[in-house]
Parts: structure tokens; sequence; C-alpha cells
């Protein structure tokens, strides 16, 4: 399988999707069967926000697959201030095999994928966190027999890593329920994208404000109440009074009956997800998905290079 660029979960179809599960699964078990994937390549990754997994996992999943990874970190402050998004596409298309790019916003990522002539590859942004989703499905498929059987719920603040979820699981079939505060909800256009997929898929997608509806669930998934970016915008006292009943914790997961929660991380203990939960070794995988990370950007990667 070869594609392009790697930018939204919906440019994705369930075919490419579940390739790139099944791609990452074995790049996994045989790491050194694909240590020669991206010899010669370099890898350019442009970071605006901060980082810890996204940027280690890339550079050693780069490095994994014999290729090179360049880290341009936030001394070059937002893309469009200092050089035009083209010129920096333009540009970086001179040196680089392939652009891994974290950005505030998705026209950024936009702008680079419509002025460079090499792969770009979206490392997060307001919208959509693709690389965190598709890990996340490679460990929900490495924690269930079959995915098509999967009920998954995400509860807390709609955004991009919400968005990414919501959008993999109605283009894969895995039946998916959103539980946000009022006012924190997906937009209009995502969730009507959502409607579509899964009239294609025939999974369901349930979108509600009362927690006390969760119901039946597998798998529970919370990420932080506010992402970056959105911290001045924030009142601390404000959301933490709104978002404290859509914690996630052991009574939450006991209610939902479900086995695993999930986290992208970095966690805001004792906000969205209580430190015992987050450390419980049983149903806690925070650290199966980290570093499915890696192997799901390796994945995207060997598929972006593919002839
Ligand atoms: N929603 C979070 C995800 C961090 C990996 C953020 O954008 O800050």
């Amino acid at each position: 399988m070869s594609l392009l660029n790697f930018l939204a979960d919906d440019q994705l179809n369930k075919e490419q999707i579940l390739n790139l599960i099944s791609l990452a699964k074995d790049i996994k078990k045989n790491p050194k069967s694909y240590n020669k994937k991206l010899e010669g390549k370099s890898v350019a990754m442009i970071f605006e926000k901060p980082s810890l997994r996204t940027h280690v996992s890339f550079d050693m999943g780069i490095n994994k697959l014999g290729g090179h990874a360049l880290y341009l970190g936030q001394q070059n402050g937002k893309l469009g201030e200092r050089e035009r998004v083209s010129d920096y596409a333009k540009n970086l298309s001179c040196f680089a095999d392939a652009i891994v790019a974290r950005v505030f916003e998705n026209s950024a990522i936009e702008g680079l994928a419509e002025h460079a002539s090499v792969p770009v590859i979206n490392a997060l942004c307001d919208l959509y966190h693709p690389c965190q989703s598709l890990a996340d499905f490679v460990t929900l498929s490495e924690c269930f027999d079959d995915l098509s059987k999967v009920k998954f719920a995400y509860i807390g603040d709609g955004n991009n890593v919400s968005n990414s979820l919501m959008l993999m699981a109605a283009i894969v079939g895995v039946d998916f329920t959103l539980v946000c505060p009022e006012g924190h909800g997906p937009s209009q256009a995502m969730l009507s994208k959502v409607e579509q997929f899964t009239k294609v898929s025939g999974s369901t997608f349930t979108f509600i404000n009362d927690i006390n509806a969760l119901g039946q669930q597998d798998a529970l998934y919370t990420d932080t109440w506010v992402s970056m970016g959105n911290e001045d915008s924030s009142d601390k006292t404000e959301v933490l009074k709104k978002f404290m009943p859509y914690q996630v914790n052991h009574q939450l997961m006991e209610n939902a009956q479900a086995s695993i929660v999930m986290h992208c991380q970095p966690a805001h203990l004792e906000e969205e997800i209580t430190t015992a939960l987050f450390d419980d070794e049983e149903k806690s995988v925070v650290f199966q998905e980290a570093e499915n990370r890696m192997w799901a950007q390796c994945a995207v990667l060997v598929s972006l290079f593919a002839k």
C-alpha cells in the first residue's frame, strides 16, 4: 500500500486503516525486517508545540527503519510568522524526504501538504491527531480479538484526539460513544462526517452530555480537559467544576463494565483520570498505547515510501 500524505483520519478508507494496523503489528513483531525501509531518507520534524511521545517515537522509529530524523523545535515560532507556510514547505522539500509537523492550526498542515513536494504527516493540530488514533486502534486490536465487536467510549473534552478517534471508529466500524459536557462537544461539521462514515461501515455513534447514560463499554478513553494552546482562554476553576463529573475513575469503569482504560498522555492526574486508575496495571494500557505510537508511525512511514 502506498500513501501520499497522512493528514487526517477521514482521508483514509477502511482498507487503508486496517492495512496500517496490521503493518504496524508486523513491524512491532519483526522490526529487523524493516530496518532498511528508510535507508538514505531524511525526515524533517517541525514542532510548534511541546512533545515527549511524538518527538521520541518518531525519532526512534525513523532510526529503526534506517532513516535520519531532524528535530526543528519551537525556536522557529509559529509556522507562517517568520516565513510563509508555503516557503517552509518548499525549503524543507529541498532537503528532506518527508515532513512531520505538530502545529497549532490544521490550515498549516494543509498548507505544508499543498506546497511540499514530499509527503507530510500530521503529528497533531487543533482538529486531528491521526498518529494517536492509529496507535490506539493498534492497541485496541491487541486487546480485543474482534474490533467490530468493541464498544469504545471517549469521555471529556471534544478535541483533536476525540475527533480522530471517532472518525477512525466510524470508518473502521467500531461502535463509539462520545460523552462531553454541554458546549464542549465537536463541531457540527465533524459530527456530520462521522454520521456519513457510520452509514457506510454500519457501526453506531452516540453523542451525549449525560455521563450517567454511558451504558456498557469495553474501553474507556480520556484526554486533558484543556489542550495545548487553549490554556490562556480557559479558566481553570470553571473547567474543573464543569468537568469533574466526567472524571474517569474505578467507579466509572465498574459502572460501564469496561475492561481497559486508555489515555494519549500527558495525563493530568486527579483531573480527567485518577492516579489509581492510570497506574492500574490490569486496566490501564497507556504505556502500550505510547509504545504503539512508534510502530503505528513506522507503518505510516513505510507506506509513504512504498513504491
Ligand atoms: N488534546 C491534547 C493531546 C495531547 C497529546 C492536546 O492537544 O494538547
